[in-house]
């Protein structure tokens, strides 16, 4: 079986990460966002992935080339010259997803920045017993304003589906993983195209499209808030699914997830809902709460981080207080005694002084 994930948006919303590192790329739980679905898939029989990606096509090489080996799976990448949205990339590997017009395939479609519980099988089992060309998956949340909006029968046919609308219609939302028919791709063009906006409507009044709910919990991690909540559900789906990967003493509250080649140096209290990447140091007597410190970073003695984000390779120095949903990009330098509240920080910069004002991007 096939599947084709969508790769290629800017991934403005989690700025400053995604100016070092295409989204897909950015280590959720220590993987590459990516990773986590491309193991999925392998589990349910996914031999060939495609990569639709619109911009950075260098480090998404390099992923392709490591994971393609890692999980033995051929990955194909789909490069796009003008970004073709979420259903050109489709039609554009057409001669991958369905190679012999004559036979009918199924693929999955994801969008790349979903974490969950991947209920591909169910997917698969859900989509061959109701025959209709698509299966979108969908999940209850309480503002679903910035998401697209399903409303479906009791028999989990899909009557209408609308993209970020303005007026409440339900709180069903598209979890951004579908299987499709081969016969869908007579919908779609070679063109930039929006799935959401100009293939699903006329699918649902078609009554082509059934929705399965998902169980258990969801969350796009495209945004520094939600990347940090999603990093909450998935820390204590771990706790219950595989315990023994997050860990335990008593430097360490709630679930907390560590590289095993980070350094935590005596009197740190790290947790809960923290992620600690590959040849990070942690100095003495930090407390560290809701927080991802991605790989090669330092953070100094008896400094506080809590409910923030801290890019790869940055130098913290002692007595440091970061706060707030700050994010600090790629490679950034901050002094002994510097307060941050709610900041974004460029990739690369050296800070000196404390910045208090909320929303400032130094
Ligand atoms: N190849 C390619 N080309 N991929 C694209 C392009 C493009 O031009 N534009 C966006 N994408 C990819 C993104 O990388 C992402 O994986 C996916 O398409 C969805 O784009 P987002 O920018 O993340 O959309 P969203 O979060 O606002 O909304 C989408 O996801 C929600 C669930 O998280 C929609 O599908 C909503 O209906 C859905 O509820
Ligand atoms: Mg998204």
């Amino acid at each position: 079986m096939k599947a084709l994930i969508l790769v290629g948006g800017y991934g403005t919303r989690l700025r400053p990460l995604t100016f070092s590192c295409p989204k897909p790329c950015v280590e959720f739980a220590n993987k590459p966002i990516l990773e986590h679905q491309l193991a999925a898939l392998v589990k349910v029989g996914v031999t060939d992935v495609v990569l639709a990606i619109a911009y950075q096509p260098e480090a998404m090489h390099e992923l392709q080339s490591k994971l393609s080996a890692k999980y033995n799976i051929n990955i194909i990448c789909s490069q796009e010259t003008t970004p073709l949205g979420t259903a050109g990339p489709i039609a554009a590997a057409r001669h991958i997803l369905q190679p012999n017009p004559d036979e009918k395939t199924y693929f999955f479609v994801l969008n790349s920045d979903v974490i969950c519980d991947y209920p591909f099988q169910e997917m698969i089992d859900f989509h061959k017993a109701h025959g209709k060309q698509g299966t979108l998956v969908v999940t209850p949340v309480d503002d679903p304003s910035k998401y697209g909006v399903v409303v479906s029968s009791e028999q989990h046919e899909i009557l209408s589906f609308v993209e970020k609308p303005k007026k409440f219609i339900s709180n069903k939302i598209n979890a951004g993983l579908y299987l499709f028919t081969s016969t869908v791709l007579d919908r779609i063009e070679n063109k930039p195209t929006s799935i959401e906006r100009e293939i699903f409507p006329i699918m649902a009044k078609d009554r082509e499209l059934c929705s399965l709910t998902l169980k258990g919990f969801w969350m796009d991690i495209g945004q520094p808030k939600d990347f940090l909540a999603g990093l909450e559900l998935y820390l204590n789906f771990l706790s219950t699914k595989s315990p023994e990967s997050l860990i335990k003493g008593s430097k360490y509250l709630g679930d907390v997830l560590i590289d095993e080649s980070a350094i935590i140096e005596d009197g740190c209290l790290i947790g809960p809902n923290v992620c600690i990447g590959p040849g990070v140091k942690i100095e003495s007597g930090t407390r560290i709460a809701s927080s991802v410190i991605l790989a090669g970073s330092t953070i100094g003695a008896h400094s506080w981080i809590r409910g923030s984000i801290i890019g790869w390779r940055c130098r913290i120095g002692r007595w440091v207080r970061i706060e707030g949903l700050t994010v600090l990009g790629e490679n950034v330098q901050v002094k002994d005694e510097v307060c941050f509240n709610e900041i974004i920080v460029l990739p690369h910069k050296e800070v000196k002084e404390s910045e208090m004002v909320k929303g400032k991007i130094l």
